[in-house]
């Protein structure tokens, strides 16, 4: 494969995280400007975690099926394990969302979760497609033509 190929994929990988990242700051903060003001937070909290269910979760599980089984196949075992450990993390904190028995833990919660998908989004970007490439691993191969990872292309 060419490196513009590596190069433009992980571009769309970037791009993709670029757009969950911002979706997911606006609606996490919606649910901690609620708390902060003393409004309900449960629609902005509905809406958190509609938005968790359909996009953030689904990217965040097919990667972990798909590009870490290719890094344990590599044998990048220590690399995929120490992601399995934020990947299992993230989901609990889902979970502490859905859960919460008060808006104060929904907020801490909620930002717990933009926090930590914001680590494994930069050891994704600089640590495992990069170390996946070395290797010379078809990554584009792997993740293109998913939605769930590269994003939609927009028409045209
Ligand atoms: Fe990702």
């Amino acid at each position: 494969m060419s490196e513009r190929g590596t190069n433009s994929i992980t571009k769309a990988a970037e791009e993709h995280h670029a757009e969950l990242w911002a979706e997911l700051t606006a609606r996490v903060y919606a649910v901690i400007g609620a708390v902060a003001r003393g409004a309900d937070p449960e629609p902005s909290r509905g809406e958190l975690l509609d938005y968790l269910t359909r996009e953030v979760v689904p990217h965040l599980r097919t990667e972990e099926r798909m590009v870490y089984n290719l890094a344990r196949g590599a044998g990048e075992r220590g690399l995929v394990a120490a992601m399995e450990v934020d990947h299992r993390a993230l989901l609990r904190q889902v979970e502490s969302i859905k859960k919460a028995a008060t808006p104060l833990e929904a907020a801490m919660a909620a930002r717990a979760f933009l926090v930590l998908f914001a680590l494994r989004m930069e050891k994704e970007e600089k640590v495992l497609l990069p170390v996946l490439a070395e290797q010379g691993l078809d990554v584009r191969e792997l993740i293109e033509g998913r939605p769930e990872i590269v994003g939609t292309p927009s028409p045209g």
